[in-house]
């Protein structure tokens, strides 16, 4: 796939992101002023990547950093069974302060899954980041503590969103050209 030809529109561009990301990094550390103890942040992988790094490397607060995989959608566009942890952290997060650094939330199962399974490692607290926030599609009660952008219902790719694990090495956040991408697959198959 040649990357930049199957973008229908970029929707949210580099700058942007990067200028959101410095105004969340110091909402995010004026929030834990008075931390004890490292704030753990656990990405989730793979969507996390660029967000994830950029996001840390703003923020001037003590932290470490793990990871967590839940597979959610199989790589297809849509979701075919509730979500399963594949990895979990290594790092002993009791009595820490835990901040889960997510790419995008759409129908919220993959959350509502971290936050129990994390609860029960006893932090002193869990909070949510997410770069992108698909509300309308929300199908379960959670939200976000803090998040970047509000985004329609389109399939985006780009800055560590995939298309069938591919696509996330987009500078930016655009709107899948889907009619494109399908039409190119059949042309494979054939
Ligand atoms: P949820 O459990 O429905 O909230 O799904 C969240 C996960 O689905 C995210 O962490 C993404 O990995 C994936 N996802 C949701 N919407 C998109 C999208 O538009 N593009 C790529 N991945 C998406
Ligand atoms: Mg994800």
């Amino acid at each position: 796939m040649i990357k930049h030809d199957l973008v229908k529109e970029i929707l949210i561009s580099e700058t942007e992101i990067k200028k959101r990301i410095s105004e969340l990094a110091v909402e995010i550390k004026n929030h834990y002023s008075n931390l004890k103890k490292p704030l753990v942040l656990i990405g989730i992988l793979r969507g996390c990547l660029f967000f994830l790094s950029d996001f840390m490397m703003e923020l001037d607060l003590a932290c470490a950093v793990d990871f967590m995989y839940v597979e959610s959608y199989a790589g297809q566009k849509t979701r075919t069974f509730e979500p399963k942890i594949k990895l979990d952290i290594f790092t002993n997060i009791k009595d820490h302060d835990v901040l889960i650094v997510e790419d995008i939330i759409d129908s919220g199962k993959t959350l509502v899954k971290l936050v129990e399974h994390l609860k029960l490692k006893a932090p002193k607290s869990v909070k949510i980041l997410t770069l992108l926030d698909k509300k309308i599609k929300r199908e379960v009660k959670i939200e976000a503590d803090w998040f970047g952008f509000e985004v329609p219902d389109n399939f985006l790719i780009g800055y560590g969103l995939d298309y069938q694990e591919q696509l996330r090495n987009l500078p930016y956040i655009a709107i899948a050209n889907l009619e494109k991408i399908k039409a190119l697959e059949s042309k494979k198959m054939s």
